[in-house]
């Protein structure tokens, strides 16, 4: 198997993670910090090797980062995915991960970047736009290198459930694309294509 094998770090439903897999990505990790959450249960599911990170389970953020990238490069991944992680990444992960780390905001940044409620956000300032964002992490929050943006329409009748689902149909097309672009700039060679069917 060829392509890079990803590592994806997500909080919540998981719809990112099964697009991914249902496109033949190579995912060699999931990682939470929610046990409990939808794409923890798809790993589960799928077998897919799953690290659980929960606060509570360290005395600090710097001791949860450590013993993520520490797990990540154990584990050997390539890419790291950043696919609804709802804490915010410290030093182990971006020194680890340079270069190498995406993540997908549900707006069009540098607009409503930081929190988990983009979205909202973007309904309440009544933008007639908006969209979803892949860049590369770095340690400033949502601010590093734009890679892919999608731009969604905001329509009259929005609200942020229905707004939110237009842009994750988005997301689950430009972020295949922004890890092949990365993969591609990293000296990758390209993955072949096959697609999975999740039921
Ligand atoms: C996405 O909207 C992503 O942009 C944001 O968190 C959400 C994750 O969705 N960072 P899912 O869990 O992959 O469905």
């Amino acid at each position: 198997m060829t392509g890079p094998r990803l590592g994806v770090l997500s909080s919540g439903k998981g719809s990112n993670l099964r697009n991914l897999f249902s496109r033949g990505y190579r995912i060699t990790a999931v990682a939470t910090n929610r046990p409990g959450c939808g794409a923890a249960a798809f790993a589960r599911q799928q077998g897919l090797q799953l690290g659980e990170f929960s606060q509570r389970r360290f005395p600090s953020s710097l001791a949860r980062d450590e013993a993520l990238s520490g797990w990540l490069l154990e584990v050997g991944v390539d890419i790291v995915v950043n696919a609804g992680y709802d804490r915010i990444l410290g030093e182990p992960m971006t020194k680890a991960f340079a270069g190498r780390m995406l993540n997908i905001h549900p707006s069009l940044l540098p607009s409503f970047g930081g929190g988990m409620d983009a979205v909202e956000r973007a309904l309440e300032h009544g933008v007639k736009v908006t969209g979803c964002t892949v860049h590369l992490v770095t340690d400033a929050v949502d601010a590093g290198p734009i890679l892919l943006q999608a731009a969604v329409p905001v329509l009259p009748d929005d609200d942020a459930q229905r707004l939110h689902q237009r842009i994750q149909a988005e997301e689950h097309r430009i972020l295949p694309q922004a890890i092949d672009l990365l993969w591609a700039r990293l000296g990758g060679s390209p993955r072949p294509v096959k697609e999975t069917t999740v039921v």
